[in-house]
């Protein structure tokens, strides 16, 4: 049985991410999307909001589980028995994904695959969602519904200072 992590902050998550994670669960037998827990002060959502937010998107796949992790990607992979490191690659990251997939390899033997974005959504990352967000942009057709709807709300309450998200 072979057991593939797709990691990431996915904060939040894509099209682009979900894209990823749909085609790896078609290739491996098992995903476990894994959450990164480094809070970085740009961070829009909670890593278990981000959690919460891919459960929900990735229950259509039964093949599929999303956990939180923490400390170095090859340990999690050794403690769970992954046996594949899975990668939506963009041209744009093409230098420094190598990198760390070569770190990966070097540290434990765990190997990444590298799976090119969908081209509808090569353009698309994360933190230009938020940038774009965050100054009223609108970025419903990068993020699945529930996920744009819950975007635009704490964008606008952090705008107003009605809420404390992080
Ligand atoms: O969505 P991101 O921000 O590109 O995800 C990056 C992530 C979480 C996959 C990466 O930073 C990572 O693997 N972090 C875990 C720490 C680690 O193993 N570092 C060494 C990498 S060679």
């Amino acid at each position: 049985m072979t057991r593939a992590v797709c990691p990431g902050s996915f904060d939040p998550v894509t099209h682009g991410h979900l894209d990823v994670i749909e085609r790896t669960a078609r290739i491996v037998d098992a995903v476990v999307v894994a959450v990164g827990t480094n809070i970085s002060k740009n961070a829009l959502f909670r890593p278990d909001e981000r959690v919460e937010m891919l459960a929900e998107e990735c229950a259509q796949w039964s093949n599929v589980e999303v956990t939180l992790f923490e400390g170095l990607l090859v340990d999690f992979c050794a403690a769970n028995d992954i046996d594949i490191i899975s990668k939506g690659l963009r041209a744009a990251d093409l230098g420094y994904e190598l990198q760390m997939a070569q770190m990966n390899r070097q540290l434990t033997g765990v190997d990444t695959l590298f799976l090119p974005t969908a081209p509808q959504w090569a353009f698309v990352s994360s933190s230009l969602v938020r940038e774009v967000a965050t100054l009223g942009g609108d970025v419903t057709s990068f993020l699945p519904g529930r996920i744009a709807a819950r975007t635009m709300e704490r964008v606008a309450s952090r705008h107003t200072g009605a809420t404390s998200d992080m």
